[in-house]
């Protein structure tokens, strides 16, 4: 076997930060167009010669697989099966990139990665049912990488968002009531690259989220003070008020504790990586100067 990796559903937020964190290392990048992993044989084929596969393909529309909970399923969860089978079949090991969405998301102390499951939307059950397929089929060689409150450069977010809405609106009502740990796409991104090169790691759950927490309300606040724009425009606000068709967990902080036995630190502060994202150039572009 060669010593190469592959990414899945690496035209995604996450998949394009990886591939950069990756470059000048053997990668092949399979996005959705080159390999859909429903396809259980295109799956063996393309897994076929690669020691370590990252899966960053998924359904990621929370609120439409509401409505798609079979086609979210067939992704997150039978889509993710067929990888792990593909990798015990070959010894490969396997990297999957899992949610918070799969906990039940009302604790008052961070959830350490042995809590119980209970997923409170479709999405969080087809994300759960991926986890299932890795820890089954590779007990020895799947790592299952929580993540939670993304944002990059390379999709739609939150915090982009936040930055887009400035130039409309004089202030913005953001939720105050959600606790979680945005966390940046390519922080995680360099943590998974750092386990996929650290074979020593024991398989199972791992919390790619960043430390510390805030809410919504705290993280829009954070971004327009780091971008130069007034915070005061951030009014705090209840879920009550942005009622969704997929319920979201309340309170969505994890723990870290399990990074130490693979030899790695937790992700920095959800503070400093949020700082230094907003130097990049996708995000002081969408700032627009406070007047
Ligand atoms: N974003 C978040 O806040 C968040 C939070 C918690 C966990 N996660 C997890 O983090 C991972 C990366 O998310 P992301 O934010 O990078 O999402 P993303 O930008 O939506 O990327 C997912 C990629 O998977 C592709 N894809 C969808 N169905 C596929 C299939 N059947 N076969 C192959 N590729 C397929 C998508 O292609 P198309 O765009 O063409 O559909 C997309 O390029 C996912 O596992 C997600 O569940 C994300």
């Amino acid at each position: 076997m060669t010593p190469g990796w592959l990414v899945t559903g690496s035209g995604g937020m996450l998949g394009r930060d990886l591939l950069t964190v990756l470059a000048g290392e053997q990668v092949t990048a399979l996005d959705r167009a080159a390999l859909d992993i429903t396809d259980p044989a295109a799956v063996r084929a393309a897994v076929a010669g690669h020691s370590v596969v990252v899966n960053c393909a998924a359904w990621t529309d929370v609120d439409g697989a509401e409505t798609a909970e079979e086609a979210a399923t067939a992704v997150n969860g039978t889509g993710v099966r067929h990888l792990a089978a593909a990798c015990a079949e070959t010894g490969a090991r396997l990297l999957h990139v899992s949610t918070d969405y799969v906990l039940p998301g009302d604790a008052g102390h961070p959830y350490p990665e042995d809590a119980a499951t209970g997923p409170v939307n479709a999405y969080g059950r087809s994300k759960l049912a991926g986890e299932r397929a890795v820890a089954e089929l590779l007990p020895e060689h799947g790592y299952i990488v929580r993540t939670a409150w993304l944002y990059g450069e390379h999709g739609g977010n939150f915090v982009a968002t936040m930055l887009k809405l400035a130039a409309q609106r004089e202030t913005l009502d953001v939720v105050d009531d959600q606790q979680g740990q945005p966390t940046w796409s390519y922080a995680l991104a360099q943590r998974l690259v750092a386990l996929g090169r650290a074979p020593e790691a024991p398989a199972g759950v791992y919390h790619g989220t960043a430390s510390g927490r805030t809410t919504w309300y705290g993280l829009a606040r954070a971004a327009y003070e780091l971008s130069g724009l007034d915070p005061e425009r951030i009014r705090p606000t209840n879920s009550a008020a942005f009622v969704r068709p997929a319920v979201r967990p309340a309170y969505s902080v994890l723990g870290h504790d399990r990074w130490a036995t693979a030899g790695l630190p937790p992700l920095p502060d959800w503070r400093e990586s949020l700082a230094e994202a907003l130097g990049r150039p996708a995000f002081t572009a969408l700032a627009p100067k406070d007047a």
